[in-house]
């Protein structure tokens, strides 16, 4: 009998870990129907697409509610000589209403002034408040909670002030973003709702909706990070200074994850740059490496569907994966950026999700992903897929981005 058992035990032993050594052939295909059959070409791969969005909604980010039909842009700054001239900022309020209910969030835009008219643009959430991001006095201030941390210890009871303009300047390089002919846009991660696990889906965006919630595929955070991006989206399609077809959106960490499932869920983004967004981002659970399905659910449980819970120690065993998302953006071009020494967010399970969406970015006749390596360390490789391993740990540095404004450059400048 013992050694029955013990048998038993070294034979799942020797499954579990040979799907570990196995992890390609595990991994499911973007390229075949849930019902078995092949994707041969363009127009079935549209169907194929639908099947994965309803994968990711249902399993994973949740179900996100449509365009709001009562929205309205309150345009309430327009300075058109800010930071020396060398901009227009202009500042909007979006404001929703649903159920009676109203929501608001604001969005920053600076407009480069030198450039012709209309501009591409680049628009992405901020961690610390609108006012953070460049050290202009005439950012408002958010009126959100901010978080008094370690790093940007500005926020006195949960409130910005003054000691908050600028912290986070070092990771938006605005100037450099000007300079490159790029309009920024940024909104405010807890004007949208809230990352705090206490007031999880109780403020802003979340209580327009109470349907969405206390379901398997509730509205999720992630999710409503997204949706706001796409809400930004809907305001620069209304604005004469920016070219709407040619928006990236950007994102890191967590934020990044919302970028890629905005990209992936809105094709209306030209785009999509993804910083370090790591574990439910652009990492490949397969590989079983960084943080896993567990820690996300436990420590974040706001951020994915409940849904996503049943997956908890599945990683790599999971019947969908993040290639999926660069998969669903394809042929659209997106970039992928990794640091050395941000080990929770796999560098090489980034890179594997590059390396696998190239199928479908192959599919559809671009260069996709240029390698089959992990290229040097602060190399970067543009295809119609961008990537690049940089020195250093989790942040977003002027390396980041000169190399993100010169893969958007070549491809919305043109
Ligand atoms: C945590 C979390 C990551 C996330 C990161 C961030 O480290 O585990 O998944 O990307 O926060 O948003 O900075």
């Amino acid at each position: 009998m013992k050694n029955r058992l013990g048998f038993l035990l070294f034979f799942s032993l020797v499954t579990f870990s040979s799907f570990g050594q196995n992890k390609e052939t595990a991994l499911p295909d973007p390229l075949i129907f849930n019902n078995g059959k092949k994707v041969n070409n363009a127009r079935e791969w549209t169907a194929r697409r639908e099947e994965l969005l309803q994968t990711f909604r249902s399993e994973m980010y949740g179900t996100s509610p449509g365009r709001p039909k009562d929205m309205r842009f309150e345009v309430f700054d327009h300075d058109k000589n800010a930071l020396n001239g060398k901009a227009t900022r202009k500042q909007v309020t979006i404001h929703i209403r649903e159920n009676g209910k109203e929501a608001k969030f604001d969005l920053l835009i600076y407009i480069p002034n030198k450039a012709k008219h209309p501009v591409p643009a680049i628009i992405g959430i901020n961690f610390i408040g609108n006012q953070a991001i460049n050290a202009d006095p005439g950012i408002k201030l958010t009126e959100a909670w901010v978080e008094n941390s370690k790093m940007f210890p500005c926020a006195v009871d949960g409130k910005a002030t003054d000691a908050c303009r600028g912290v986070n300047a070092k990771q938006w390089q605005v100037d450099s973003i000007l300079d490159a002919g790029f309009a920024l846009a940024t909104m405010y991660r807890e004007e949208i709702a809230s990352d705090r696990k206490e007031e999880m889906f109780k403020t802003g965006v979340h209580t327009l909706y109470p349907e969405l919630q206390n379901r398997e595929d509730n509205f999720g955070t992630i999710a409503a990070w997204a949706w706001a991006l796409s809400r930004g989206m809907d305001y620069l399609e209304t604005d004469k200074d920016i070219n709407a077809k040619k928006v990236a959106v950007f994102g890191f960490s967590r934020l990044g994850k919302a970028a890629l499932w905005a990209g992936a869920s809105d094709t209306r983004f030209a785009l999509v740059l993804s910083n370090e967004s790591g574990a439910g981002g652009a990492k490949l659970f397969h590989r079983g490496v960084g943080e896993n399905i567990r820690r996300l659910n436990t420590v974040f449980p706001h951020w994915y569907a409940k849904s996503f819970r049943k997956y908890m120690d599945q990683d790599t065993v999971l019947p969908f994966d993040q290639h999926f998302i660069v998969d669903l953006i394809a042929p659209r071009p997106v970039y992928i950026a990794s640091a050395e020494n941000d080990k929770g967010s796999d560098p090489e399970g980034e890179f594997a999700t590059a390396k696998e969406a190239d199928v479908i970015y192959r599919f559809f006749k671009t260069n996709g992903l240029p390698v089959k390596e992990i290229p040097a360390l602060n190399k970067s490789v543009m295809g119609q897929i961008g990537y690049h391993i940089r020195t250093g740990g989790h942040d977003v540095t002027s390396f980041d981005w000169k190399q993100f404004l010169i893969f958007s450059n070549l491809r919305l400048q043109k």
